[in-house]
């Protein structure tokens, strides 16, 4: 397959680079018995390469809305992977695509503070329905504890996101948990990262 944008030239995260890493450590052990990931908002796709190329048993299907498609596509095509999927277009707001096989997994990073509220409940309707009955969630991102900011970086942070977006901010723990207990979705690990992140592990049994 030729590759017709240089990796050079694609739209790159920085923090993608910085917390893959840390991230992976806990998949490798969430995901052992996994088979199939979808991937919720993939962005530039450097996290999906590189859990692909790690966790060799199980296939990582990472999507995103429309307009997101072409680069992350491009960056793909940089490695081919076979338990890599090509990106499908996936509007959490839009019914969810049939995927081809039972999900036992869905993470997603850096998207529920970028998701409106209402947008953030039909993430979990979507899981809800997508994630097979003993499926997990995985969420990584910025959240808020008894309504506070954990740092004076995240309430800098969520001043800077409403100014790119009104309905954009850092959601509060408990409203996440109720919001995936109401899909069977229970927290089970919910675990400190670098720069004031977490990593939340759902589990449905
Ligand atoms: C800050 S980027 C994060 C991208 C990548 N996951 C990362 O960690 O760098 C936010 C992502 O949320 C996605 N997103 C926002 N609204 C969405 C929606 N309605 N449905 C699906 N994805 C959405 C965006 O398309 C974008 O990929």
């Amino acid at each position: 397959m030729q590759n017709t944008i240089p990796l050079a030239q694609l739209p790159f995260s920085q923090a993608c680079e910085n917390n893959k890493h840390v991230i992976l450590t806990h998949l490798v052990q969430w995901l052992s018995h996994t088979t199939q990931v979808l991937e919720i908002g993939s962005g530039t796709g450097q996290h999906c390469v590189f859990f692909a190329e790690h966790l060799t048993h199980l296939r990582w299907q990472p999507s995103d809305q429309p307009h997101y498609l072409d680069n992350l596509q491009a960056r793909l095509q940089h490695y081919p992977l076979n338990n890599l999927a090509d990106g499908i277009e996936l509007d959490v707001s839009q019914s969810w695509p049939k995927l081809v096989a039972a999900i036992d997994a869905i993470y997603t990073a850096n998207t529920l503070h970028i998701m409106s509220c209402e947008l953030v409940e039909a993430f979990f309707v979507g899981c809800g329905k997508t994630l097979a009955p003993k499926g997990c969630v995985a969420i990584y991102g910025p959240f808020n504890y008894s309504g506070e900011f954990t740092s004076d970086s995240n309430a800098q942070f969520d001043v800077w996101l409403k100014q790119q977006h009104p309905l954009s901010g850092i959601r509060d723990i408990e409203w996440i948990t109720t919001l995936a207990k109401q899909q069977g979705l229970i927290l089970t690990e919910d675990v400190a990262m670098p720069a004031n992140n977490r990593l939340l592990y759902f589990t449905r049994t």
